[in-house]
């Protein structure tokens, strides 16, 4: 089955427009492809993985979409050339490149921080880092030639706080919203807008790998949000940013998380509405004392 890339409202802002996705051949980005050829964009979905690139375009035709719309390659984000290759295919197969989402990852490089080797933090940060550097790079050529574009990178609340995942995945993630914001700021005046999104816990293959019974325990306690982040809340702030309802919006890390990250370091439920029963005023060292009671009494 294809995500559900149905909006609630259908919109179609995306006509014309020539989309790549890294990592589009599953979970966040292959809700995003889907999402962008809702929209009216054609697609290049850029992955390390054939099988599952070849699945997607099968899906995406059996789905109703126009085989014209939608293309293949294999791509290690990691390599410049198969990056600089997967833009030219975009533009000799649709005549543009007019968004670019740097959305390929993996969970990398985990363990005690005295284990870890220096492959596995390296292979993380080409992944991570290496890869968003180059789709923005040579997208970046393309659009300044064209007049302009849009650059969507992911990032994670990983990158924001600490503990959101293992040190090398996170310090990777604060790495890419810094440069967004950093290489916002040059691209502005060629009318190309970088952002990025750091999502919260999305159920995609990535996070369910092995582990989808912690998770849900892990959300339970922490989300304020009573329901599982989905790829396609992922994939509908994407098309935001890559459509011209977004026209102002640059260098924004936007948070897509159920509230995790508003939530605070001690979780939701825990400093806020307190489901203890107790309901009161702290009135902290004024000399005056709280006031306290019962829920409901
Ligand atoms: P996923 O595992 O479902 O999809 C990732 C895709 O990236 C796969 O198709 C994989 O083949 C591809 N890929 C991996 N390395 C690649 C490379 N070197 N070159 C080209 N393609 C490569 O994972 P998911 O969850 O959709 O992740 C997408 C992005 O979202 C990643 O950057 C991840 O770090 C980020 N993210 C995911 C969260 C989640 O809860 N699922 C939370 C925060 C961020």
């Amino acid at each position: 089955m294809p995500p559900d890339p149905t909006p609630t409202s259908s919109p179609t802002r995306l006509i014309g427009k020539v989309a790549a996705v890294t990592g589009g051949a599953s979970g966040i980005g292959k809700a995003t492809a889907f999402r962008f050829l809702t929209e009216g964009a054609s697609v290049v979905v850029g992955d390390l993985n054939p099988k599952s690139g070849a699945a997607f375009v099968e899906e995406a035709i059996a789905a109703g979409f126009p085989a014209e719309r939608i293309r293949f390659e294999r791509v290690n984000v990691a390599v410049e050339d198969d990056v600089a290759a997967m833009v030219s295919a975009a533009v000799e197969s649709f005549g543009s490149l007019d968004v670019m989402f740097n959305n390929a990852g993996i969970g990398g490089a985990f363990g005690p921080i005295t284990e870890v080797l220096v492959d596995d933090w390296d292979e993380t940060f080409h992944v991570l880092v290496r890869g968003v550097f180059l789709g923005v790079k040579h997208a970046a050529r393309q659009m300044i030639s064209q007049g302009g574009g849009a650059i969507i990178n992911t990032a994670s609340v990983a990158g924001i706080t600490g503990g959101g995942g293992p040190p090398a995945y996170s310090a990777a993630k604060a790495a890419v919203i810094n440069f967004t914001k950093s290489v916002s700021i040059e691209l502005a005046r060629y009318k190309i807008r970088v952002n990025a999104i750091c999502p919260g816990a999305i159920l995609t293959p990535l996070i369910q790998q092995g582990r989808k019974s912690d998770m849900s325990e892990m959300l339970n306690q922490y989300q304020p949000w009573p329901e599982g982040g989905r790829p396609e809340d992922i994939a509908a702030t994407a098309a935001f940013l890559a459509c011209d309802d977004s026209r102002f919006v640059t260098g924004e890390a936007i948070t897509v998380d159920g509230g995790l990250m508003a939530s605070g370091p001690l979780g939701s439920g825990i400093s806020s509405t307190s489901p203890s029963g107790w309901v009161g005023m702290n009135r902290g060292t004024t000399g005056q004392g709280p006031t306290v009671h019962r829920r409901g009494e």
